[in-house]
């Protein structure tokens, strides 16, 4: 059966969830639980992040509802996870970071030693390729995260460009692979990802060993991770032990066949040769309203719907939003906190006079001339999901 354009996909599952995590109703919230998923009951177990949406509790997949996303920053208890492999567990006093390949001199840092380097932060929204994988119409394999595999933080650690001109990059160097240590179980491949040379000599592009003036958690790569601002979170390396800088593109599954996307438009279902493939990078243009939530009830009147807004390496020019189906549009209030590669806040009041449903959506445009699309480029592995994001929500007399 074809989706109506207006009936989106996420509305149950999101009404469901919000129902359960609602201070007050947690009586009736267990009674709902006794007919939902075993995915459902998992909720409180992962330590530390006993609000987030389990998508997968081996290894954690963790997502953030859009409701508990309404700060600038994402605390660090809030912030999605994703990872392929079992989270590494490393003891500090062995780590170390092996730094070879294309160099003049080969390297290896404790952390101490890494921490000698100049220090620099940078605020930065991760976002996993995968975020909105679940709207899309055929539907995709891979986690079915909604829209809150996205955060923004403040990292900060070394930057990668001072640790590769110790080790001082040959000519020959193209890439900079990056390997954590987390362990495939089986057959599975190693998650090892690698960056071109012009970004990873970026002065924004660090190795952090914080995460919002902490230590790194664990599930985000204590004690050290990469963090590739603008780009889609895959790059950002977890637990980092091993840079090597190699001549050629990485010959490894995460980068040959993981992470890519179609170098034209395809029909959506259609099998796409591997050679037409080639590596996401930059996150795109994309919003969501993280207020009023999908089917809200609200009184007539002042209706104020707020989000974030973000587009990589492009900065938010504008958000528009609509409450009457994207017939008209109206230019959303940014808020102040911005940086480079952050998302940015926006809101509107609307006054709505007349009860009835209503349909609230946000348009983000970049300073590049990109607009958020209205309807999915389709793409083998689901990845970067920008549709105009939309609430319905009901609005009473
Ligand atoms: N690093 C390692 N070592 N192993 C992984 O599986 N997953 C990547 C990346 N870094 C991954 C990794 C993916 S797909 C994403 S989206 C981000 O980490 C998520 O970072 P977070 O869990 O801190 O939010």
């Amino acid at each position: 059966m074809k989706r109506d354009q207006n009936d989106h996909p996420r509305s149950n599952a999101f009404r469901r969830r919000d129902f359960l995590i609602g201070a007050g109703q947690l009586t009736a919230g267990m009674a709902l639980a006794r007919t939902l998923p075993e995915s459902a009951f998992a909720q409180t177990v992962i330590k530390g992040k006993e609000r987030l949406i389990v998508r997968s509790i081996r290894p954690e997949d963790l997502e953030t509802p859009v409701s508990l996303l309404n700060t600038w920053i994402t605390p660090n208890d809030l912030f999605y996870v994703r990872h392929h492999l079992y989270a590494a567990k490393v003891d500090v006093n062995e780590w170390k970071l092996t730094v070879g390949g294309e160099v003049q001199n080969p390297i290896t840092l404790t952390l101490d030693e890494l921490k000698r380097a100049p220090k620099h932060a940078v605020t930065v929204t991760l976002e996993c390729a995968g975020n909105g994988r679940a709207f899309f119409d055929p539907p995709v394999a891979g986690i079915q995260w909604e829209r809150g595999a996205v955060g923004t933080a403040r990292f900060a650690g070394a930057r990668l460009a001072d640790v590769l001109n110790k080790a001082g990059v040959k000519p020959t160097g193209q890439y900079v692979a990056m390997n954590g240590a987390d362990k495939p179980l089986g057959k599975m491949p190693d998650f090892i990802r690698n960056v071109p040379i012009k970004k990873a000599l970026d002065p924004d592009t660090i190795l952090a060993y914080e995460m919002n003036g902490e230590a790194l958690p664990i599930l985000h790569g204590f004690p050290l991770r990469a963090v590739i601002p603008g780009w889609e979170g895959a790059y950002s390396v977890k637990w980092l032990t091993d840079i090597q800088v190699i001549e050629n593109e990485f010959d490894g599954f995460f980068v040959k066949t993981a992470y890519r996307f179609p170098n034209r438009p395809v029909a959506p279902g259609e099998a796409v040769d591997p050679k037409d493939m080639v590596p996401l990078t930059g996150l795109v243009v994309k919003s969501f309203i993280n207020s009023p939530l999908d089917g809200a009830t609200v009184a007539c009147g002042k209706v104020r719907l707020s989000g974030f807004a973000w587009a990589g390496e492009a900065n938010i020019l504008r958000v528009d939003v609509s409450m009457d189906n994207g017939s008209s549009w109206l230019p959303a209030k940014l808020g102040k906190e911005r940086e480079r590669y952050s998302w940015q806040s926006f809101e509107y009041e609307f006054n709505i006079t007349q009860p009835g449903s209503y349909l609230l959506m946000s348009r983000a445009t970049d300073d590049k001339g990109n607009v958020q699309p209205i309807a999915a480029r389709w793409n083998p592995s689901g990845y970067l999901w920008n549709v105009i994001d939309r609430v319905r929500i009901n609005v009473k007399a």
